[in-house]
């Protein structure tokens, strides 16, 4: 093969065939951003305009995504996206599912949170140079409080949060993981909100601060800095009753499956946003 043939097919190799499916898509991701950054407190949103690269406009939700677009550069970052949990058991313990493949304790989404957070803490320490880059710690804290929102993110480890679950969603093919990081979302701005996902940011806002107003206050407690094993329990138990539940291997999902499911997309996204904002509130004073 020559030169030019090869970087073709590799170039094939990376467009169609390396599974990119971790986390919310780039609308989820977007949401829980522009959900949260209203929400941050004077100091808060002070340090996020000082962190954010001046090419982001002040825009979290413009780098939102940002540690997808990295994962290839960062290698070691893939696995601070998700958690394994042992099949079936639908529970979540920090000490027993934490860990990558080659069982590194601390490195997954929860860890990952906190890794970030303690991190963040170090700003304004006045000594300047933080040992860290803090610019990369806020983008991969305000993904990954995103990402452990998403239930299959914290979902099986035999099928890998259901990304071996090949399934169709109406008429296309796809696997399970992908319908919650993005076909939900995506069926849901068409159907409700004229394809327009700022429609779809507003409604959710709207909604925090009138029917989900209580609620909201209850999603924000956290009695450390950061409380991401709460985040990741009741992933694993959304992932259960809602996710994985009656979806087998060549599955048909249509409204059926659809339509029940998208108020659960609905306040993941919602409490993702809510908790993104009080995190940083706490990491800022
Ligand atoms: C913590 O952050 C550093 C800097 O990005 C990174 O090298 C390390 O892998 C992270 N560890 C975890 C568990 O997130
Ligand atoms: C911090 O990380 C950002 C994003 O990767 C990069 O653009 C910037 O140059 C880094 N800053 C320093 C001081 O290394
Ligand atoms: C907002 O709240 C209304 C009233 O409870 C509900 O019908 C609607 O589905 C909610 N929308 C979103 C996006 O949460
Ligand atoms: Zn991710």
């Amino acid at each position: 093969m020559g030169l030019h043939n090869f970087r073709i097919a590799f170039l094939v190799l990376v467009l169609c065939c390396i599974p990119v499916a971790y986390g919310w898509g780039i609308d989820g991701h977007l949401i829980i951003c522009r959900l949260a950054q209203p929400r941050l407190s004077k100091s808060a949103a002070d340090a996020v305009s000082q962190l954010l690269p001046a090419y982001a406009d002040n825009d979290l939700g413009s780098l939102c995504s940002w540690a997808d677009r990295v994962k290839f550069r960062y290698h070691w970052s893939s696995p601070l996206h998700y958690i394994n949990t042992p099949d079936n058991l639908c529970t979540y313990q920090y000490k027993r599912d934490c860990k990558d493949e080659d069982g590194i304790e601390d490195r997954c989404v929860a860890g990952a949170i906190n890794n970030y957070t303690t991190q963040l803490l170090s700003y304004g320490n006045g000594n300047s140079a933080s040992e860290y880059n803090l610019t990369e710690a806020l983008l991969f804290l305000s993904h990954f409080i995103g990402d452990i929102h998403q239930p299959l993110h914290v979902g099986f480890t035999s099928d890998r949060g259901a990304n071996t679950i090949d399934v169709r969603w109406y008429r296309r093919k796809e696997v399970l993981h992908h319908v919650w990081d993005s076909n939900i979302i995506e069926t849901a701005e068409k159907r409700f909100y004229d394809s327009n996902v700022e429609e779809l940011i507003d409604t959710l806002q709207k909604n925090i601060t009138t029917v989900w107003s209580k609620q909201a206050k209850a999603w924000e407690a956290c009695a450390k800095t950061a409380c991401p094993d709460v985040y990741a329990s009741e992933g694993i138990k959304a992932a259960c009753d809602w996710a994985y539940k009656g979806v087998e291997e060549g599955s048909v999902l249509n409204d059926d499956y659809f339509l029940s499911r998208v108020p659960v997309v609905n306040l993941r996204l919602a409490q993702g946003g809510v908790r993104l904002a009080a995190t940083l509130n706490r990491i800022f004073g």
